[in-house]
């Protein structure tokens, strides 16, 4: 199965990102999002991350332009029915992502694959929305996309041996890392990240340690990149939430529940670095321990 022409739909954070390390790899891609200024957004997210790359030494002017070339931005869906893979980065919500499935299904030729890039929705359960559930699979990035090097590829009840084969060899061709994973709520990295995470807003509500400290303990004692609480402002508390609330309502085991001072963050409307608040206050330009907020 040739795969030459990708669309990714979503051109925010994760979709721009997949978008950036497809066309550098040589696929064309179609970048998809629901209006120009979402989709200039995330054309404007990847020339910077590019021109980052060739001021860094690590990236060639050309190769900067070839890329960018290669991406062709659009608000129409209809693109799709050109392309040999559909990857999905939209919100993460069951219920849009079953519309755009359903939506894609009439526009796309049968041998189109889809993939979706959800943190944590099953894959068998989106695939219902199409007629296609063997040529459906996850293709699950992680954050930054162009320096993140593993993406799970998530086989759902019924997707088929040459679609995994298939996701497999693009993410070969991308220089990632894949791991098979199968479908399951939160997949690998995530349902063990939310076990994680649970435990360490436990500490935080019993007052073992501040915020500023359980991120401080995980960094220099585990050698974690990024503390819990960074990281979960990096990638937006809302996806957080949605992990694990995706693991609640899946396992329905009280180890899953999901931490009410997540909870009532998201509720406020403070996501993490997008909105300038979340477990940290980012507001100043630089990242400080709230004063505002009663957990
Ligand atoms: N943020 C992360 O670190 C991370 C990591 C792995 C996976 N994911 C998953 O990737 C997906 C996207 O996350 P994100 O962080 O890029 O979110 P984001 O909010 O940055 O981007 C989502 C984009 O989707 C667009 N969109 C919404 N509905 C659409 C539709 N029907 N058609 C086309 N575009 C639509 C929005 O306009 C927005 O630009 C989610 O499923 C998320 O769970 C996120």
């Amino acid at each position: 199965m040739e795969i030459k022409r990708i669309m990714v739909i979503g051109a925010g954070f994760m979709g721009s990102g997949i978008a950036q390390v497809m066309a550098a790899a040589g696929y064309d891609v179609v970048l998809m999002d629901v209006a120009d200024g979402f989709v200039r957004k995330g054309m404007a997210a990847i020339e910077k991350n590019l021109a980052g790359g060739v001021a860094k030494g690590k990236l060639a002017e050309a190769d900067k332009t070839a890329t960018l070339g290669r991406i062709i931005a659009t608000t129409e869906l209809a693109r799709a029915k050109d392309c040999d893979l559909v990857i999905e980065a939209i919100i993460e919500n069951k219920q849009a992502k079953m519309d755009l499935y359903r939506q894609l299904e009439e526009i796309c030729p049968p041998h189109v694959l889809f993939a979706s890039n959800t943190s944590s929705i099953p894959i068998t359960e989106l695939a219902t929305a199409t007629k296609r559930p063997d040529r459906f699979a996850g293709m699950h990035f992680f954050s930054p996309v162009p320096v993140m090097k593993l993406v799970e590829i998530i086989r759902g009840l019924k997707t088929a041996d040459a679609t995994v084969q298939a996701i497999k060899e693009i993410t070969d061709r991308i220089g990632k890392v894949g791991v098979f994973v199968k479908d399951g709520p939160g997949f690998l990295v995530n349902r063990v990240n939310a076990a994680l995470r649970n435990e360490v807003y436990n500490c935080l509500a019993e007052g073992v340690a501040t915020i500023e400290d359980i991120d401080k303990a995980l960094k220099f004692g585990l050698g974690h990149p990024m503390g819990p609480f960074e990281l979960g402002d990096f990638v937006g508390l809302e996806i957080g939430l949605a992990v694990a609330e995706t693991l609640w309502d899946n396992f329905k085991d009280p180890k899953w529940r999901p931490a009410l001072s997540l909870r009532k963050l998201v509720a406020s409307g403070d996501l993490g670095r997008k909105t300038g608040k979340g477990w940290y206050d980012y507001t100043s330009g630089e990242k400080k321990p709230r004063t505002d907020i009663n957990l």
